[in-house]
């Protein structure tokens, strides 16, 4: 096993995945230097993981695509080890502004590991995404299903993965972890950090907890006519909690030089109903709905292989859909407002 890195700069550190896995690392006693533009995310997360670690990090406001920046983090922080969770993330958003998502994503990645050749760090764990994929051929998805996604944020996630299998084609000191992650949901367990999304959510859990405490007043499923057990989607819902201690594992096992791709998933398919009916059990709320027409680009069901993920990292998923649904509603309850109005320590910014 590979020896824990002492400082790791975490971009995107302060969105929703980004804050658990500093978590994470903080409470594995890791140091954590946090990069993130906040384009989608608040300070106020930090303080918050601080508080629930009762230990600091440093934080730096700054973009992964300014280069020199990011140079200077790593050399003045003595970063050995980089997660890259810094990027956009809205499919639909994705369709309508390409550009923006081949910027953050794909261009700002290549300014993050030309910064991190320069200072010779050479360990990165990317977050990828099971949109990968595409549309599936075959069920659970393993990490040799073929790669066609249908949307430009899945293709800057796919071009990113290739460009990083070049770079470690082209230098043997590259230690790199492509984390193929299916559908994260659920928070810490605290209920101080959590998704706080801007505007109405895409994605689903955040939109049932929004109804379950009467922020909007019905929930709309997309489509109850797929080939799937109740003819609602089905995906591989993941407790945060759980996706960032497989960031954790990844970094302890990149031992060998090269690229590790892997999912993170459970393994385990739940629906759009079942979703519904375990949040009503968790909160004691209900969640009215409505059936509406199929969400164009969405799949009857995703749902992973696991395997690889423990075979290579020893890393499983261990928190059930029950607890996924507590976790989510008790950050919902405490934080009506999602960050808005936080007070907790000041983070220490520099
Ligand atoms: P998030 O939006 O909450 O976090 C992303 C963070 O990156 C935000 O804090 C944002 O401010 C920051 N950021 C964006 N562009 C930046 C830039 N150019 N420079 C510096 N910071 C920047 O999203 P998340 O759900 O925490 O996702 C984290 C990563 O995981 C993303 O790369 C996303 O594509 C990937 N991912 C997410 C999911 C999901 O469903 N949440 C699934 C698969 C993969
Ligand atoms: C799940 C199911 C919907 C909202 C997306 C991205 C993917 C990844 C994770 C980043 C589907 C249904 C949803 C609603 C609904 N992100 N639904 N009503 O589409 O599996 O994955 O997030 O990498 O790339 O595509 O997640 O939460 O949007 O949808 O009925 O209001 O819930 O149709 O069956 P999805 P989701």
């Amino acid at each position: 096993m590979r020896k824990l890195s002492e400082m790791v700069l975490v971009t995107g550190g302060a969105g929703y995945i980004g804050a658990h896995v500093c978590i994470a690392l903080l409470d594995a006693g890791l140091d954590v230097v946090v990069l993130d533009n906040l384009s989608n995310s608040n300070k106020a997360s930090l303080e918050r993981v601080q508080s629930i670690c009762g230990r600091s990090l440093v934080f730096r406001h700054a973009d992964i695509r300014h280069e020199e920046v990011i140079c200077d983090v790593l050399r003045s922080c003595g970063v050995t080890a980089v997660i890259h969770l810094a990027g956009l993330k809205a499919v639909g958003d994705s369709n309508v502004r390409p550009l923006s998502y081949y910027e953050n994503n794909v261009l700002g990645t290549m300014r993050l590991v030309s910064a991190m050749k320069r200072a010779n760090v050479k360990t990165l764990v990317f977050s990828s995404s099971a949109t990968v994929y595409g549309i599936p051929k075959y069920l659970p998805l393993d990490e040799n299903h073929p790669l066609c996604p249908t949307n430009p944020y899945g293709r800057t996630k796919l071009v990113i993965e290739e460009m990083l299998k070049d770079l470690c084609g082209s230098d043997d000191d590259w230690r790199i972890a492509n984390l193929r992650y299916f559908n994260p949901v659920g928070a810490h367990e605290s209920g101080l950090v959590g998704e706080a999304p801007l505007g109405v959510p895409n994605n689903l859990l955040p939109f049932v907890a929004q109804v379950a405490i009467g922020r909007r007043e019905k929930l709309q499923i997309w489509g109850n006519d797929y080939d799937t057990p109740d003819g609602t989607g089905v995906r591989d819902f993941i407790h945060v909690v759980d996706l960032a201690s497989g960031h954790l594992s990844a970094l302890r096992h990149l031992r060998q030089p090269g690229v590790l791709t892997v999912n993170l998933g459970t393994g385990n398919g739940s629906s759009v109903l079942d979703i519904v009916r375990t949040f009503e059990a968790a909160s004691g709320r209900s969640v009215p709905y409505e059936v509406r027409e199929r969400r164009a680009g969405d799949v009857a069901a995703c749902y992973a292989d696991p395997t690889f993920a423990m075979e290579t990292l020893g890393w499983k998923s261990i928190r059930s859909l029950e607890q996924m649904c507590a976790d989510h509603w008790r950050w919902q309850l405490q934080n009506p407002d999602g960050y808005l109005g936080s007070e907790l320590p000041k983070v220490r910014e520099r």
